[in-house]
């Protein structure tokens, strides 16, 4: 067994890192008091091709293998874990297109993504299903060439700047996934609308709408692959996903540790460091440890997926169990930090905020395991 990194790999985490110390760590504050879409990061994340990261070469995208791209999104998460959403909505957004859709499509829709740097959101919560995919509601009624999409999105990444919506729909009178399609659908027809911008915990510099569909008319050669296959292809896309909110969760937890090490050995108190104490030691080595277990995780789905071999369980538990200790790491960073971890003035708390939709988001913990135990109870 290798556990070491490419050559490539350890240049291109270098420079990623370089990238995200001298552009967005010294505007991280800032963005998570805006609370707006991270325009200016987000064209130098583009301009450096350090997004779009699932998108082959032969459609304009970098066409870096999974496991590079897991080390890229942790090392922007290091920095920002919501610049770091922002960054790898495409990727959520255009996973359906790339396993469902016709060679027509993926041109059409990947290129002004991966070329022109456009945005795409992934639609598929709504107010009334979150966690239960197949009771959504959103529906879309052939008439001729073009179907007719009426309903409504929640909790929509990115959705405010998106051109393309990847949304998931009911097409057909039977309940339950076998009725669920997918559609693209441009941002600019009639009858889309973004509704409320959502004000958050944290994860501020990305953005989360509602979507409202009003009678509005997408050409039917929007349809990937054939009616009835959307659930499936929300399930795979998801599975592909999760892995990258791993990552994030473990760049969040890596940067928490490293500031609460820095800090500790800054900090005296009963006249040493408290770096020195063993009471704190003890808690910075939970927190290397936790991290360090995330990060073989991580990068084993992401081997898993570059090896072509099965990985749904591997990707559900490097989501979840580098989301849980990303909460826990950076509940302990604010530990150590005491009273200065709890202002605003360290970046500890902007962590902990953060960290918490990591157990949330691409399918909430519970959810993680209940696919886990799917895995090993059927398979
Ligand atoms: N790959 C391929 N097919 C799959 C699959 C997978 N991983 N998982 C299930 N399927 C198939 C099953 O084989 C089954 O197929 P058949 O009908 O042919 O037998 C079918 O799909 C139905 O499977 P289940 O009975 O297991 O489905 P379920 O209704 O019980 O749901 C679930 C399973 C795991 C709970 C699923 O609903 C789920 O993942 N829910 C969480 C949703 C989620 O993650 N939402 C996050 C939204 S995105 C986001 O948060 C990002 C953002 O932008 C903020």
């Amino acid at each position: 067994m290798d556990f070491s990194l490419s050559e490539e790999q350890l240049m291109l985490r270098d420079t990623v890192r370089r990238f995200v110390e001298k552009e967005i760590r010294p505007n991280v504050e800032e963005l998570d008091q805006k609370e707006e879409y991270p325009h200016e990061i987000m064209k130098k994340i583009f301009a450096q091709g350090f997004t779009n990261l699932n998108i082959p070469e032969e459609y304009g995208g970098p066409g870096v293998d999974p496991l590079t791209a897991l080390i890229i999104t942790e090392e922007i998460a290091r920095g920002c874990a919501a610049v770091a959403t922002s960054s790898s909505c495409n990727s959520l957004a255009t996973y359906p297109i790339l396993t469902g859709g016709n060679e027509e499509q993926k041109q059409r829709f990947l290129r002004p993504l991966a070329e022109e740097g456009k945005y795409a959101s992934f639609c598929l919560t709504e107010p009334g299903a979150g966690s239960d995919v197949a009771g959504l509601a959103t529906v879309a009624r052939k008439q001729g060439d073009k179907y007719i999409l009426n309903g409504r999105k929640q909790f929509i990444t990115s959705a405010n700047v998106a051109q393309y919506l990847t949304v998931f729909c009911r097409t057909g009178e039977e309940k339950g996934h076998k009725s669920i399609s997918a559609l693209v659908v441009d941002r600019e027809s009639p009858g889309v609308s973004i509704g409320r911008q959502e004000k958050k915990m944290g994860l501020r510099a990305s953005t989360t709408c509602e979507v409202i569909f009003e009678e509005v008319e997408v050409p039917a050669a929007n349809l990937l692959g054939s009616e009835g296959l959307g659930f499936k292809l929300s399930m795979e896309t998801l599975d592909k996903a999760r892995p990258t909110t791993g990552a994030m969760a473990l760049g969040m937890a890596q940067a928490a540790l490293e500031a609460a090490v820095y800090y500790a050995k800054e900090r005296v108190q009963f006249g040493k460091p408290i770096a020195q104490q063993q009471a704190v030691q003890m808690i910075l080595a939970d927190m290397a440890m936790k991290v360090e277990t995330a990060r073989l995780l991580v990068y084993k789905a992401g081997y898993l997926m570059a090896k072509g071999l099965p990985f749904t369980k591997e990707s559900a538990m490097s989501k979840c169990y580098a989301a849980d200790i990303a909460m826990e790491v950076t509940t302990d960073a604010v530990q150590i930090f005491g009273g200065y971890g709890y202002t605003r003035d360290y970046p500890v708390e902007k962590y902990m905020r953060d960290a918490k939709i990591m157990q949330i988001y691409e399918g909430t913990n519970q959810i993680q395991r209940v696919v886990i135990a799917k895995e090993l109870v059927h398979s």
